[in-house]
């Protein structure tokens, strides 16, 4: 959710914690703040809204000296946006100042025993108790006296600290929040987030849970749960920075859409070997394989909707029941899962708190799990027995995209992989159907060359408030990711349903004019689908009809046609969603809405 940046160098620190804080912008922006050491004195300096109000408060870091500092931008959990509760937070004596990620979920306990104690709260927000302990705790020794708080700390935390005693010394600590050290010459760092370390450094060290650091320009020394020290592995960095900027497109969403060819491409590589999946270290023996009775895929939000299409595919090609439920439902639901049941989760961040959550349970439960995730190091990945990694490159757009498309081309690797090894489907149309996968990237880029339509009929929608995605199969679950993205970014009511579902009850909202956009590409469901959009039709909906290159089935009911390239049927979302992500970036456009940064959203849910 929150972003956080540190940094303890030669040089000013405000120029990497602003760089930091705007590449991080993306996790959370309602409000920023950053505090620097100087003259043995913290200055804190904090807005509401976006960084860039920060930048120009600070005169771009000028009016800000000193070489230690730490910096937050904020996604509001505990307390309003406002400038009083943007991080960092201070001691009321002002030798310590926090920034923080994650949520103090005993802060309340400790916040009634600190003011019954004299201790006078300035913000609403968990974090202030932090400040305010180290300060009641602190004995000279600013390791042990950080040992001690986050000992008392109940919750997630991914932590900032630094203390006017100590003037080059920043200290991070972590527990289920991400944290990351960035090891140079010139300067020591810490982000939530790699890509806000990227430009600084390639050499970066992950800091486990219960673990902590104390940094200086020249040292980094690492203590684990015990408070002792320890040795940790340096790992480098692998992409290249510009994977992080916008690279010539006016936003990061544009810039993501156009980079799937490549991202499902990278997905894909090295993966499907003489016709068949190849998935290096796996720990689901083929004996495992064969007792599995059940998959249950857990997810939120797109990652969800990547589990439905896997659903559809899974069960097609091994013929074992699977179910996708979501991870905030699943957790507390007492669910049915045992050894024989196979848990895959889906997260592009690998961060999110309710899948994380769900994961540990399914695990607890003794499923052997299987993540998909795209963030290299990341809780998910280190929490689950096996991982298969998306390889979409970092994804900064709220609204996701490839992370969406990388997902579904895992989705159709490892239906491949488990058909082979349960011999539900025979070597040769394994092969074939592997063959029509590594064909997938081609066939997007074709897809994206509709750009410029899809703006034009974008424009009709911009006075809509409400319409609906209709849909079968695995149209259905396009429809899902279709009409999540388009409300997400363009603020748009919008609703996917099964197209057999809508007389139901919701045909009652169709009138004159509204909007239906119907997925139809499943040519077995066409009749199907046509009666369905001839209803609404009749009803004076306004109906926009996406299908195949050459059907013309539709044609006559439709208002608009969108066409896809004709693929395998079990890999139409990979080319069906690409025009809604299009459609729905155009819409946020021409309605003036901020696209890579949508109100209220944040890419990675850490909390509850
Ligand atoms: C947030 C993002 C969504 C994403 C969901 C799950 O809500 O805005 O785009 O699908 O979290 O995130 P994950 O990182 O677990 O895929």
């Amino acid at each position: 959710m929150c972003g956080i940046v540190g940094f303890t160098g030669k040089s000013n620190a405000a120029p990497f914690l602003l760089d930091g804080l705007s590449r991080l912008e993306y996790r959370g922006y309602d409000s920023a703040g950053i505090a620097l050491l100087n003259n043995g004195e913290i200055k804190t300096e904090k807005t509401v809204g976006r960084i860039k109000s920060l930048i120009d408060k600070t005169e771009n870091g000028k009016t800000v000296d000193g070489f230690l500092g730490i910096g937050h931008t904020r996604w509001a959990t505990h307390g309003a946006p406002s400038v009083e509760n943007a991080h960092p937070h201070t001691s009321t004596n002002g030798k310590f100042a926090v920034v923080h990620n994650g949520i103090i979920e005993n802060y309340l306990s400790i916040k009634e025993k600190l003011k019954s104690e004299g201790v006078i709260f300035s913000s609403q927000t968990d974090t202030e108790v932090i400040p305010h302990l180290l300060n009641k705790y602190y004995d000279g020794d600013l390791a042990l006296t950080v040992k001690k708080v986050i000992d008392l700390l109940e919750g997630s935390f991914a932590l900032g600290i630094i203390c006017s005693d100590y003037p080059d010394t920043l200290v991070a600590a972590k527990k289920f929040s991400p944290l990351i050290v960035g090891i140079s010459k010139e300067c020591n760092i810490i982000a939530s987030d790699v890509t806000a370390i990227a430009s600084t450094t390639k050499d970066i060290i992950y800091l486990e849970d219960g673990e902590f650091a104390i940094l200086t320009p020249n040292s980094a020394d690492f203590f684990g749960n015990d408070g002792k020290k320890i040795d940790k592995e340096i790992s480098k960095i692998t992409w290249d920075v510009s994977a992080s900027e916008k690279g010539g497109f006016d936003h990061f969403m544009m810039k993501e859409i156009f980079e799937q060819p490549n991202a499902v491409k990278q997905t894909l590589s090295g993966r499907i070997k003489s016709g068949e999946v190849v998935f290096e270290g796996f720990n689901l023996t083929a004996e495992k394989v064969k007792n599995i009775k059940r998959i249950v895929i857990i997810a939120c939000g797109s990652a969800y909707h990547a589990g439905i299409v896997g659903k559809y595919v899974i069960e097609d090609m091994t013929r074992i029941p699977c179910e996708v439920d979501l991870a905030s439902e699943f957790r507390y639901r007492n669910p049915i899962i045992d050894e024989n049941t196979l848990t895959i989760v889906i997260s592009q961040s690998g961060e999110t708190a309710d899948t994380l959550a769900a994961l540990n349970e399914a695990k607890r439960l003794g499923s052997h799990t299987v993540s998909i995730v795209n963030v290299v190091g990341s809780s998910i990945a280190k929490a689950s027995d096996d991982v298969i990694y998306t390889l979409a490159g970092p994804e900064i757009a709220v609204a996701t995209t490839k992370g969406y498309s990388t997902q579904i081309a895992v989705m159709y690797l490892f239906s491949a992989w488990l058909s082979k090894k349960l011999g539900s489907l025979s070597d040769e149309e394994i092969a074939a159907f592997l063959e029509n996968v590594k064909a997938l990237p081609q066939k997007i880029e074709e897809t994206l060359k509709q750009n410029e339509f899809l703006s034009e009929i974008a424009k009709n929608q911009i006075n809509t408030n409400s319409l609906f995605f209709i849909g079968r199969n695995i149209d259905y679950a396009v429809s899902l990711e279709a009409s999540l993205k388009l409300k997400e970014i363009s603020y748009i009511h919008s609703e996917a349903y099964s197209a057999g579902e809508l007389k139901h009850g919701t045909i009652s909202l169709i009138e004159e004019g509204k909007t239906v956009i119907a997925l139809a590409c499943f040519e077995r469901l066409s009749d199907k689908l046509l009666s369905n959009i001839k209803e609404v039709k009749a009803r004076g909906a306004y109906v926009i009809t996406c299908t195949t290159n050459g059907n013309d089935t539709f044609n006559q009911e439709s208002n608009e046609m969108i066409y896809v390239p004709d693929v395998d049927r079990r890999l139409i979302a990979s080319v069906e969603v690409i025009p809604f992500q299009i459609y729905s970036y155009y819409v946020s456009l021409h309605k003036g809405c901020d696209i890579d940064k949508p109100r209220n959203l944040a890419k990675s849910v850490t909390v509850e």
